[in-house]
Formats: structure tokens, C-alpha cells, sequence
């Protein structure tokens, strides 16, 4: 059985205070702190990039779940490798053409490889991606379009987790965007074990309940 993962995303933090966020959702029951990153390019927003994670890793040793929505996340491996990122997902929309040396640097710099898919891309296009030695860890299924937090759950993106559910039993496989109380008995019954959420959390009263809430809802 897949343990559950809730990733509180830090996109709904407050970024002037990165770092005593970070430590107050871990101190509410965080696994992961889901960072994303965005180039205005691949996605028409623009974030944050590895000299954030470098300056937040001073003050955490937190799991650094890093969802890179960029055009050509290769040239940034390195840096989010000497960052201290743990977790280091590429978009395979981006990434035909040589996911097989990136999840082979990211390795190598001691991050755990992720591939994410915007909900158009069909769930195939993962498939090589998991099979094999240079192979990812866990696959990112976008439950809205990449870009912004505080988007509507697309329910159309659950055919993707349970097909992947059913052939990968031991994968880890992480939703992302509109996840929380009234969307999480979907996401955790088609097989999602890693829960990212945004608003859900930081707009709560008690994010500490939100987030003990996703946790039951994956582990029922
Ligand atoms: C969207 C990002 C998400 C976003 C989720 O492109 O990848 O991680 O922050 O935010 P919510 O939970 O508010 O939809
Ligand atoms: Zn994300």
C-alpha cells in the first residue's frame, strides 16, 4: 500500500515569509512542501526558481516536492540539485525528446525524478517513462491547467489516476490543483496518494484540519 503524502502547496503562502510558512505547515502534519515553479513561458505565470529553494533550505530539511513548469527544465537540474530540492517533476509535454538524460541528472544529483502531465495529455505518454533503469518515481496528474493556484478540480482526469492505479499498484502518484475537502474522496478513491493543496489549506481557518482531513480521506 502507497502511503499518503500531503503537500501543502506554497504557492498560496505568504512569499515574504517563505520560510515560517514552510515550518508552519510542517508543524500542522505537512509530509512534503509542494514548490511551484513557473517560467512564463510553458505556463503564462511566473514564480519562483532554485535561489528560493536555496534560501528555504537554510531554514528546513522538509521533503522539497518541486513541480517545474518550464519549457526546458534540463537546464535547471543542476541548480535545484545544488539547491537542496528533493523532489525534482518535469512536464512531459516538454520532455520527448530527452527524459531519458533528464531523469538520469536529476538521479544524479540525488533528487527523486517526477513527470507530470496537463489534464489534455493522455496517460500513455508516461508509460516509457516508467518502465526501465532511467525510470521517474512518481507521475504528477494536473487536475487543472498548470499556471495559477485556486482553479476548479477537472473530475475528467480521474480515468488517468485509476488506469494508472491499476498498473502501477506501488506508484506514487501525486493530483495537483483544486484539491481539498469536497474534491479528495474522488481523487483518493480513483488511487491518488499524493495530495498537493494550495488554497484548500492556506484559506482555511485550521489548515491543521484540512490537511488531517486529505490524510484520512487517502488512507481510508
Ligand atoms: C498550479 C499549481 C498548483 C497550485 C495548486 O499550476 O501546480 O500546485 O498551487 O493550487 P490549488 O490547490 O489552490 O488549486
Ligand atoms: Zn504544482
Amino acid at each position: 500500500m502507497v502511503s499518503a503524502k500531503i503537500a501543502p502547496s506554497m504557492l498560496s503562502s505568504d512569499f515574504a515569509n517563505l520560510a515560517s510558512e514552510a515550518q508552519r505547515m510542517v508543524n500542522l502534519g505537512a509530509d512534503w512542501l509542494h514548490m511551484d515553479i513557473m517560467d512564463g513561458h510553458f505556463v503564462p505565470n511566473l514564480t519562483i526558481g532554485a535561489p528560493v529553494i536555496e534560501s528555504l533550505r537554510k531554514h528546513t530539511k522538509a521533503y522539497l516536492d518541486c513541480h517545474l513548469m518550464v519549457t526546458n527544465p534540463l537546464d535547471y537540474v543542476d541548480a535545484f540539485g545544488k539547491a537542496g530540492a528533493s523532489g525534482f517533476t518535469f512536464h512531459v509535454e516538454v520532455s520527448k525528446d530527452n527524459w531519458q538524460e533528464l531523469v538520469k541528472q536529476i538521479k544524479s544529483k540525488g533528487m527523486r525524478p517526477g513527470v507530470a502531465l496537463k489534464p489534455g495529455t493522455p496517460v500513455e505518454e508516461v508509460y516509457p517513462l516508467l518502465e526501465g533503469e532511467n525510470c521517474v518515481e512518481m507521475v504528477l496528474v494536473m487536475t487543472v491547467e498548470p499556471g495559477f493556484g485556486g482553479q476548479k478540480f477537472m473530475p475528467d482526469t480521474m480515468s488517468k489516476v485509476r488506469t494508472l492505479r491499476e498498473k502501477y499498484p506501488n506508484l506514487d502518484i501525486e493530483v495537483d490543483g483544486g484539491l481539498g475537502p469536497s474534491t479528495i474522496e474522488t481523487a483518493a478513491a480513483a488511487g491518488a496518494n499524493c495530495i498537493v493543496a494550495g488554497s484548500s489549506v492556506f484559506g482555511a481557518p485550521e489548515p491543521g484540519q484540512v490537511i488531517s482531513l486529505l490524510r484520512t480521506s487517502v488512507n481510508k
